[in-house]
């Protein structure tokens, strides 16, 4: 089996999801969430924002003073050159900048506006090390993926599988995509609406169960209380928890998300929960046990 539809040679490969930005009228605010309740360490903070980070990249998150909107802009790492990107990129009809301002860590990027969201999208081949060392037993391991509404999902989903080289991983009803840029299930979600726009939720990831539960407990010591799970997805199959950042953006912390080794052999890393062997890309009924496979559903979080 083929993931129809897939970019066989993309103009960019994306390599990862390298950072999000959140534009917030209370900079210190975010920043003191960030660093207090969520445990990342501030890199650097400039006139352009803050940049905070959860360890291997530069950072994982900028935050920018302005009027409330998260996923204002998304950094995505790309295998090769940005030269061969901007040139391949423009010759598929993209309007392509290149910037050596975008923020520190990331001296040369290129900048072009995604299809139907208007989110500025930065390309970059690499991030310079944050410097941040030293164990912490609360700090997610890393930025795991960004979920955003588009009143065109099949033109953004092609988008970014024809330009940027994702990959399609799952499909909720015929409104929900999950696209990945590497082994994991996805980094990228679109859901199809014509009432909302911008960013659904944002997802950091937990080593394991004990140390999401070791983060629940300081998020309840810091009058954070969760708006759903914690519960297992269907698609991805991930232990998730939802609460919100004190700018009511929806914050995920999950763990144990699915690993995807090969598609063609429909080889997932195996796992205990799974429904099927081998198991391939496919679309979910829906239903609460997609939603939650352990019971319990928040429907504000299905509504699009
Ligand atoms: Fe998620």
């Amino acid at each position: 089996m083929t993931n129809a539809g897939n970019g066989a040679d993309p103009a960019v490969r994306v390599a990862k999801l390298g950072y999000v930005q959140f534009t917030t009228p209370d900079v210190p605010r975010l920043v003191h969430y960030y660093t207090t309740v969520l445990d990342f360490e501030l890199v650097d903070e400039t006139p352009g924002g803050a940049f905070l980070t959860t360890g291997f990249d530069h950072h994982s998150v900028v935050i920018t003073r302005g009027d409330t909107r998260p996923r204002s802009a998304v950094g995505y790492e790309v295998w090769g050159s940005l030269g061969n990107a901007q040139r391949r990129l423009r010759e598929a009809g993209y309007e392509v900048e290149r910037r050596g301002d975008i923020g520190p860590g990331t001296p040369d990027a290129l900048v072009l506006i995604e299809p139907s969201t208007g989110a500025p999208l930065h390309l970059y081949e690499a991030q310079e090390p944050s410097g941040v060392q030293g164990y912490t037993p609360l700090r997610p391991t890393k930025l795991g993926h960004v979920a955003a509404f588009t009143p065109e999902l099949d033109a953004l989903r092609k988008f970014y599988e024809e330009l940027l080289g994702f990959r399609w991983s799952d499909t909720i009803g015929d409104y929900f995509v999950f696209l990945r840029c590497n082994a994991d299930h996805h980094a990228a979600n679109f859901l199809a609406s014509q009432k909302y726009r911008g960013m659904h939720h944002i997802a950091y990831e937990m080593r394991d169960p004990a140390h999401l539960l070791t983060m629940l407990d300081h998020l309840a010591r810091e009058g954070y209380r969760l708006t759903w799970g914690p519960g297992r997805h269907g698609p991805g199959h991930n232990m998730f928890t939802y609460h919100k950042d004190p700018d009511g953006n929806t914050i995920e912390l999950f763990t144990q998300l699915d690993v995807m080794h090969d598609e063609h052999k429909g080889y997932w890393e195996p796992r205990p929960w799974h429904e099927s062997f081998p198991m391939y890309p496919r679309t979910w009924e829906v239903d609460i046990a997609t939603a939650n496979s352990w019971g319990p559903i928040n429907p504000e979080l299905r509504d699009h």
